[in-house]
C-alpha cells in the first residue's frame, strides 16, 4: 500500500503541470503520479498544431478568440469558462516557457503564429509540428527534478476507492509484477486523457482508452456530453498502417487544398470558409463525399505551396509522408476523418472539482464547458493548462481534514491477487468487434436504430466481462476493454438522448438513410 498527499492518474500536460505546481508550493508534501505506460506516452506528446493563445494584440483580441470558440461550440459552451480559459492563456504560456518549452518565433522575434480551422486570426503558438512533444519533454524534465514527486510508470489505475462520496485513492495494477495494491491519497486527480481506441480509427495513441471516465462513472461521478466526439478531418489514410498519423490542420492553415480523387475542391459546396471551416463541418462533408463517390479517402494537395517553408514548419509530416512514398511536392496526401478528441467527459466546476469529494479531473477526460458541441482547434492544451492551475489554486487554500482509510479496501484488493490471471486471447476479438461497432453505429453520422443495436451489444459484452472478473484477476488488456465498453455505452446512451444536431453531433432518421 502507498500513501500520498496528492495522487495524479496520468502523465500528460494536465497531470504533469498540476504535479509541478503542487510540488513547488508544498515541498513537504508527497505527490505520486501513476501512469500506465512510459511516462511520456500520452495524447499530449502527439499534439502537432499548437496552443491557441492571443499573443498578437494588434490584429487579434481575447474577444475574437472567445467568439471563435463560441461559434465552434455551436451554442453549447459555458461562456464563463470560455472567458476564463482564453484570458488566462498568456500567463499559462509564460509558465511553459519558464519550464523550458520552446516555441517558434518569426524574423521580428514575435511568436510565429499558425492558423487552424474555425480561427478568424493566426494565433496558434507552436514548436514546428511537434508542439506536444516539446511541452511533454520540458515539463517531464522539471518533474524529474522535484524530490517530492514520485512517478510510477507502467502502473495502471483500476478503480477509484470511494466511500460516502469521498474519494480515498485508487486500486493500482503494477504492470511489471502483476500485483494489485492500494494507493491512498488526500486528493486524487484524474488526468487520464482521451478515448480514441474505442473507435480504433483514431489519431490517439493506444493508451487512450477512456479509463478515467469509466472509473469515474463506476463511482457515480457525473458525466456529460459524451455524444460530442470530434473527428479530425485529415488523418493520413494508409491501407496497412491505418489512420493513426495526423496531418495537422495547420497544413490547411498554411494553404493546402482538400480535393476529391478527380481533383475537385469540394469544400466550396459546403462552407464559404472552405478548408478552414471548423472540423465538424469538414469531417461531415468528407463523410458525405465518400459515401457519394464510394472512394476510401479524399486528398490534401500541398503541391502549390512553398516547399522550403513547408519543410521548415512541418518537418515531421514531410518526413513521415516521404517515408511511405508520398512526396508532398508532387503527390497528394490521402486523408480520411478519424476519431480525435472527446469534448464531453467528467463534469467539473471552475475549480476542477467533480461531483465526488476529493476527486478532481483535468484535461481531455474532463468536461469543463469550454468546448460545447465542438472543440475549436488547439484549445485543449490551453484548457488543460488553465484548469490544472485552477485546481492548484483551489487546493493551495483547501482546509479539509486528511482522508482516512476504510478497512475493507485492503481486503478486496488481496482477494483479487489470489485469482488466476486472465488471458488476452479471450479479449482481442471483442476489442476489434467493439471498434468496428462504434465506427459503424456511433460514427460521424448516427441514427437511433443503429445506436439501439449498439447499446444492446455493448451491454452484453459488459455483462460477459463482469462475469469473467469474478473468476479471474484482470490484466491491463482486460481493464482497458471493460473501460472502452463502458465509454461506448455512455457515448451511445448520450447520443440516443440528444434530439437536436449540434456541432460534432449529427443524427439522421432511419427513413432518410
Ligand atoms: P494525455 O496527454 O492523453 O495523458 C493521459 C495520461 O493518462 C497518459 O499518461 C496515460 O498513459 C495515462 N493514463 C490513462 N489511463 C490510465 C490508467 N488507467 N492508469 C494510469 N495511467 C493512465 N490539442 C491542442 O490543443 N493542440 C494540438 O495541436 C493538438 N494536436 C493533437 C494531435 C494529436 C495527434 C492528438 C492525439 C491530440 C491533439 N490534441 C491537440 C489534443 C491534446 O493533445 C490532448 O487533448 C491533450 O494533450 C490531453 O492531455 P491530458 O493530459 O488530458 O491527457
Ligand atoms: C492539429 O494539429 O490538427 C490538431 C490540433 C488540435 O487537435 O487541436
Amino acid at each position: 500500500m502507498i500513501q500520498t498527499h496528492y495522487l495524479i492518474i496520468g502523465s500528460g500536460v494536465a497531470g504533469l503541470t498540476f504535479a509541478l505546481k503542487m510540488a513547488t508550493r508544498f515541498p513537504e508534501k508527497k505527490i505520486t503520479i501513476i501512469t500506465k505506460a512510459n511516462a511520456e506516452e500520452s495524447n499530449t506528446k502527439y499534439a502537432q498544431g499548437g496552443i491557441a493563445i492571443v499573443t498578437n494584440k494588434l490584429d487579434d483580441s481575447y474577444e475574437k478568440h472567445i467568439q471563435d470558440t463560441l461559434i465552434c461550440g455551436d451554442g453549447l459552451c459555458d461562456e464563463k469558462v470560455v472567458h476564463k480559459v482564453i484570458t488566462e492563456g498568456p500567463k499559462r504560456l509564460q509558465e511553459l516557457i519558464n519550464w523550458g518549452a520552446q516555441f517558434d518565433k518569426n524574423g521580428s522575434g514575435n511568436f510565429d503564429l499558425g492558423k487552424e480551422g474555425g480561427h478568424s486570426q493566426n494565433r496558434v503558438v507552436h514548436h514546428k509540428d511537434q508542439t506536444g512533444f516539446e511541452i511533454e519533454r520540458a515539463i517531464l524534465k522539471q518533474v524529474y527534478l522535484k524530490e517530492n514527486i514520485t512517478v510510477l510508470p507502467h502502473h495502471f489505475a483500476i478503480d477509484l476507492i470511494v466511500e460516502n462520496n469521498n474519494c480515498l485513492g485508487v486500486q493500482v495494477l503494477n504492470q511489471n509484477d502483476k500485483t494489485i495494491f492500494t494507493c491512498l491519497a488526500d486528493y486524487t486527480l484524474l488526468a487520464s486523457g482521451g478515448i480514441g481506441n474505442v473507435y480504433g480509427h483514431t489519431t490517439n495513441p493506444i493508451i487512450a482508452t477512456g479509463d478515467g471516465i469509466a472509473m469515474a462513472y463506476r463511482v457515480q461521478a457525473e458525466i456529460k456530453e459524451m455524444e460530442f466526439i470530434q473527428f479530425h478531418p485529415t488523418a493520413l489514410f494508409h491501407n496497412v498502417l491505418g489512420t493513426q498519423f495526423l496531418i495537422s490542420e495547420a497544413v490547411r492553415g498554411f494553404g493546402a487544398y482538400l480535393k476529391t480523387k478527380k481533383g475537385y475542391r469540394f469544400m466550396a459546396d459546403y462552407d464559404e470558409r472552405m478548408e478552414l471551416a471548423s472540423r465538424d463541418i469538414i469531417s461531415q462533408s468528407i463523410d458525405f463525399e465518400l459515401k457519394k463517390s464510394g472512394e476510401s479517402c479524399v486528398y490534401l494537395d500541398c503541391t502549390h505551396l512553398d516547399l522550403t517553408k513547408f519543410k521548415a514548419h512541418f518537418p515531421m509530416i514531410y518526413e513521415h509522408c516521404l517515408s511511405i512514398g508520398i512526396d508532398i511536392a508532387q503527390d497528394w496526401i490521402p486523408v480520411v476523418p478519424a476519431q480525435h478528441y472527446l469534448c464531453g467527459g467528467i463534469i467539473v466546476d471552475l475549480n476542477g472539482k467533480t461531483s465526488v469529494n476529493r476527486l478532481f479531473a483535468c484535461g481531455e477526460c474532463s468536461r469543463t464547458g469550454l468546448h460545447g458541441a465542438n472543440r475549436l482547434a488547439s484549445n485543449s492544451l490551453l484548457e488543460a493548462l488553465v484548469f490544472s492551475n485552477a485546481i492548484y489554486d483551489y487546493l493551495s487554500d483547501a482546509t479539509d481534514e486528511p482522508s482516512t482509510l476504510a478497512k475493507q479496501t485492503s481486503e478486496v484488493v488481496l482477494q483479487k491477487n489470489r485469482l488466476p490471471l486472465i488471458t488476452n486471447s479471450m479479449l482481442s476479438q471483442i476489442k476489434s468487434e467493439l471498434q468496428l461497432l462504434m465506427r459503424s453505429n456511433a460514427g460521424i453520422v448516427r441514427n437511433n436504430h443503429d445506436l439501439k443495436k449498439a447499446k444492446h451489444q455493448l451491454n452484453n459484452w459488459l455483462e460477459e466481462l463482469v462475469a469473467l472478473e469474478s473468476n479471474y484477476q484482470g490484466n491491463t488488456a482486460f481493464y482497458e476493454l471493460k473501460n472502452m465498453i463502458t465509454v461506448g455505452i455512455l457515448i451511445v446512451q448520450h447520443s440516443l438522448l440528444r434530439e437536436e444536431n449540434r456541432g460534432g453531433f449529427f443524427k439522421i432518421s432511419k427513413a432518410s438513410l
